[in-house]
């Protein structure tokens, strides 16, 4: 699958904060579509804070891909369930919002959120579980490198249903299909 590394240059990775309250929350309704049934994200100012008091760097890092310049959301991810000890793993979420959604800002942005895991979180693991019909998440992992390492049923409650997913990792050893220069 092919992958455009231009697109890591053109965005930045960085902690949710405060002030992106109003812009997040106005991207999440609007992308409501593109995200049911796969993700629930923060629709409220109550839930925003819940959000990001979940973001303690510790046992979970959430961030938000902005553009370049510009500075807009092009999406969130999240790295959680953060393990230590001889797992040092952690494990993806993310989503698009519209207008950007489709246009390999997404992809750029997990790359740099794995390297961040891998190099600065110093992680050996970062996991993503996906449910099999969620066909863009899918080519996201694989566009990037990640290995299909199993299949759990019912794995995760969403909105009340516990719902069947493939579980994709990446490691340390394995190579990103993007060079980083630090
Ligand atoms: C999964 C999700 C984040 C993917 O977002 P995305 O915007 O499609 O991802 P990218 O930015 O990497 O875009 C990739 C797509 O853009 C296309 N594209 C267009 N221009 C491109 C460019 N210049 N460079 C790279 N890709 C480009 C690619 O062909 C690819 O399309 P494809 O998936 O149909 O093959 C998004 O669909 C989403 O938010 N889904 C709902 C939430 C969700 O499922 N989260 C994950 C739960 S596990």
């Amino acid at each position: 699958m092919s992958f455009e590394p231009d697109r890591i240059s053109q965005v930045v990775l960085r902690p949710v904060a405060v002030d992106d309250e109003e812009r997040f929350l106005e991207l999440a309704r609007l992308s409501t579509d593109l995200h049911h049934p796969w993700v629930g994200l923060a629709r409220t100012p109550s839930g925003f804070s819940a959000y990001l008091s979940k973001s303690d760097h510790v046992n979970a890092v959430c961030m938000v891909l902005c553009l370049k310049g510009q500075g807009d959301l092009v999406g969130m991810i999240n790295i959680k369930d953060i393990v230590r000890g001889p797992y040092q793993k952690g494990v993806l979420g993310f989503a698009a919002f519209l207008p950007y959604a489709g246009q390999g800002y997404m992809s750029a942005g997990v790359a740099l959120a794995v390297h961040h895991a891998f190099e600065h979180l110093e992680l050996n693991r970062v996991e993503a579980d996906i449910q099999p019909g969620n066909g863009a998440s899918l080519r996201l992992v694989q566009r990037l490198g990640f290995r299909r390492e199993g299949f759990s049923p019912g794995f995760i409650k969403i909105a009340g249903v516990w719902r069947d997913h493939e579980r994709w990792a990446i490691t340390r050893d394995m190579e990103l299909p993007v060079v980083f220069r630090e």
